[in-house]
């Protein structure tokens, strides 16, 4: 049943396009991947089945869903050529530039699967963005710790590969911890999509000029870069651990907030359209707590987040703007509990948010009536005006 809700005439003049793929009530802090309940998936599902559900439009039975995880499996190696790819970075860089170069590289090495209006080329690409996106992030973290790569071991789940080719060396057995792998592979959920955020409308927008879509891809990763997108759940631990260095003092810093103090922002903080509670983060705030426990970090900084949170949902400035805590306050702390380091908090951002983005590309090449207009503009330039040389102006 096609969920109707009834849209006043301004917000319809604002929509971006029509989908199918995620709703959100901002007012009401609501969040369902085509139909189902964020809460119901967090709890029940895991991230192949969420990523079926998003590209395919439905749970997936038994049967669907061990062919598309072993359709996932058969594609998590590198081809051996794009491994000498990473040769070309220097070990300081930040992985996001490298994920989006070697995502959009893949297409050199895939050309039998870039035909967008191709349904088996387009199932391929997607199957092998799904797979491969991951060995491509681990291998980024080995290049930036002077590490070997592990290729895949497919006996594993992709969340389970991905921990291993990141954490696991060559010289000793790696066993993969299972309350890190659970509370990955819920990020990831909860991460998966996100209707018409910056870095989906991206992709839309790109894939819309029928680019491919590992360059459709690629363009979505460096939106999501972006400091107040996906960047904001490295920033938020850089803001909770300057606060620390500042002997944990809240309160100067809530105050230097709301003094709109130059690049002085409570990270973390606010959305575009929820103007509530952001359902993932209560999620997310639930995990921290656990997850920080089993993993038995008793990281500081999680004191500091929760007295920051708690100020801020008592103070007016806060409140009057309707700003609540979002996806990004609270996942740093269990990324840097499971050993990330900070800059690689947005590229587990972009695992998650993959089928999402890949669904939306899909979504919009099927029915070009969804596609995003090109957008026109009010032009507020000059009025027409003659050239004049050089020597008379
Ligand atoms: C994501 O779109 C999505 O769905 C994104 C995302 C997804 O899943 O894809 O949910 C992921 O990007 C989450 C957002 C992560 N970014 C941050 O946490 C960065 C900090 N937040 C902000 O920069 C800001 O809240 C935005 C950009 C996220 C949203 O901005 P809004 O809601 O459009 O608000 P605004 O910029 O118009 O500001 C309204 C007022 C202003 O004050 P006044 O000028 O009215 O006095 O609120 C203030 C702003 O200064 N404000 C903040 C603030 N966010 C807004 N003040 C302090 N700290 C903040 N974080």
């Amino acid at each position: 049943q096609t969920g109707l809700v009834t849209l006043d005439p301004g917000f319809v003049n604002t929509a971006a396009c029509t989908s199918g793929i995620t709703y959100i009530d901002g007012a009401a802090g609501i969040l369902r991947y085509r139909g189902y309940p964020i809460e119901e998936l967090a709890a029940k599902s895991n991230f192949i089945e969420v990523s079926y559900l998003l590209i395919y439009g439905e749970l997936p039975t038994q049967q669907q869903y061990d062919a598309f995880a072993e359709r996932i499996r058969r594609h998590t190696l590198l081809h051996e050529d794009l491994k000498q790819f990473f040769d070309g970075f220097p070990r300081d860089a930040h992985p996001m530039p490298v994920l989006s170069s070697a995502v959009s590289a893949l297409s050199t090495f895939y050309q039998d699967s870039l035909n967008p209006f191709d349904k088996d080329q387009v199932e391929l690409s997607t199957v092998r963005l799904l797979a491969k996106l991951p060995t491509i992030a681990a291998y980024a973290y080995k290049k930036s710790v002077g590490q070997p790569f592990l290729y895949p071991d497919n006996s594993l789940g992709l969340v389970e590969n991905f921990l291993r080719m990141t954490f696991g060396f060559p010289a000793e057995p790696y066993e993969v911890d299972p309350t890190m792998a659970r509370a990955l592979d819920l990020l990831f959920i909860l991460h998966a999509d996100h209707e018409q955020n910056c870095s989906t409308s991206t992709v839309r927008m790109v894939g819309s000029s029928e680019a491919n879509l590992f360059a459709s891809i690629s363009a979505g990763i460096n939106a999501l870069f972006g400091p107040l997108h996906g960047g904001a759940n490295s920033a938020v631990l850089e803001m909770l651990e300057g606060i620390q260095r500042n002997g944990g003092d809240v309160d100067s810093f809530v105050t230097r907030v709301k003094n709109k103090e130059p690049g002085v922002k409570l990270m973390g903080f606010g959305h575009r359209v929820y103007k509530n509670y952001d359902p993932r983060a209560a999620i997310i705030k639930k995990t921290a707590d656990e997850v920080l426990g089993k993993l038995g970090a008793n990281d500081p900084l999680l004191d500091i987040a929760l007295k920051l949170e708690e100020k801020a949902l008592a103070d007016d400035y806060f409140i009057e703007r309707k700003l609540y805590p979002n996806v990004d306050f609270y996942t740093g702390l269990i990324y840097k509990a499971m050993g990330f380091p900070t800059k690689f908090f947005t590229v587990l951002f972009a695992l998650g948010r993959l089928p999402g983005w890949i669904a939306h590309w899909r979504e919009m090449l099927e029915d070009p009536a969804r596609k995003i207009s090109r957008p026109r503009q009010v032009y507020t330039g000059s009025t027409e005006r003659a050239y004049k040389p050089i020597n008379q102006r």
